[in-house]
């Protein structure tokens, strides 16, 4: 079925200086819209960023019913609009929604959408180098009743907001291995809420310890390695580019797959698969040079300086020489439109 978007402007408020802001701090003026209800999608609209109203009683609100995207929009070279690997976004949303027994978007809808948004708010795509659009799709269980259910009604909505450099700093990590945030047939892999709701505690008790995030481990062995906060975990050792593989714990993320995209075509060996915090200890003892760095949409690829584990903190390599800033210069060309989009990944506007 088609949806008709129907866009209502309203230009009340004018592009900010957001660079000084907290990421993800000042919504863009306009944003999207749509209702599930009777089995089918309706009321798709552009309005201006408003409130909602929701009963105390929906579903989302008491069982976690929530799935979210985190994608962004760049300016090109040419002055374009490009918005980075919108497919590869949906999918993933796609399989979020269905591990929630959330009712799919169709394809067409989904992009429409965000594309309509950004376009309207074109003027709040930042042009500087460190600056991008964050897009943010996410739906809700909205049918108003407190008891245990899968929700028959739902919003489909798409905010955004003009996203700046998301870490100032190499980071440090603590290996986590006393909390696991999934276990193999969770919802590791699905980009919903109750992930991110029960990684607070963790991370906080590492944040007072003097750390910026944890390097979760797996939650059978607590031993190897399967992501950091909002990023893929990865790491540059012996000139092979280790990172876990995609087992039904950790997101799929976009950024991780663009990376590993990149440096195969680079000739970089690659490796996905586990890695232990025994393994990195080995080789932090035997003087190798360690590269680790979070890989994902808001960070892009985030440094880690320090990683520790247990009581003990191991140096990584950060210097400019890296190899994790080629992949992210590399990167950075293509959604720009500087380097040629071989993978076609742009989807520009
Ligand atoms: C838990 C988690 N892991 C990894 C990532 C990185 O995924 P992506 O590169 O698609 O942003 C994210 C961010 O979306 C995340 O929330």
């Amino acid at each position: 079925m088609e949806h008709t978007i129907s866009v209502t402007s309203q230009a009340e408020r004018k592009v900010t200086d957001t660079k000084s802001l907290p990421f993800g701090k000042i919504p863009t003026e306009h944003m999207f819209i749509a209702e599930y209800k009777n089995g089918e999608w309706q009321n798709a609209q552009v309005v201006p960023f408003h409130d909602l109203t929701l009963s105390p009683l929906a579903l989302c609100l008491h069982y976690g019913q929530t799935v979210f995207e985190g994608m962004k929009a760049f300016v090109m070279e040419d002055g374009h609009i490009n918005i980075f690997r919108a497919d590869k976004h949906y999918d993933r949303f796609i399989k979020s929604l269905h591990r929630m027994c959330m009712p799919p978007v169709p394809q067409k809808l989904f992009i429409d959408a965000i594309r309509s948004l950004v376009q309207l708010d074109a003027d709040w795509v930042p042009k500087e180098a460190d600056g991008s659009l964050y897009i943010r799709p996410f739906m809700i269980a909205t049918e108003d009743r407190i008891g245990v259910k899968i929700s028959d009604e739902y919003l489909f909505m798409v905010v955004c907001s003009p996203a700046f450099q998301y870490y100032a700093k190499p980071l440090k990590v603590k290996v986590e291995t006393n909390f696991v945030r999934a276990a193999e047939g969770g919802t590791g892999n699905a980009k919903c809420g109750g992930n991110y709701g029960g990684a607070f505690y963790p991370t906080q008790l590492a944040r007072e310890a003097g750390y910026d995030q944890v390097l979760w481990t797996d939650a059978i062995h607590n031993e190897f390695i399967e992501e950091s906060g909002t990023m893929n975990a990865m790491f540059f050792i012996d000139n092979v580019l280790v990172t876990p593989q995609l087992t039904g714990t950790i997101l799929d993320g976009v950024t991780r797959d663009s990376l590993l995209s990149i440096a195969k075509a680079k000739g970089i060996t690659i490796e996905e698969r586990q890695i232990s915090y025994a393994e990195l200890i080995t080789a932090f003892e035997d003087g190798k040079r360690v590269e680790a760095f979070g890989a994902g949409t808001a960070a892009v690829v985030a440094p880690i300086e320090i990683i520790a584990i247990g009581h003990k903190e191991y140096k990584c390599y950060i210097e400019p020489d890296a190899m994790m800033y080629q992949l992210q210069k590399e990167l950075f060309n293509i959604r720009r439109g500087l380097t040629e989009d071989v993978n076609k990944w742009n989807y520009v506007i």
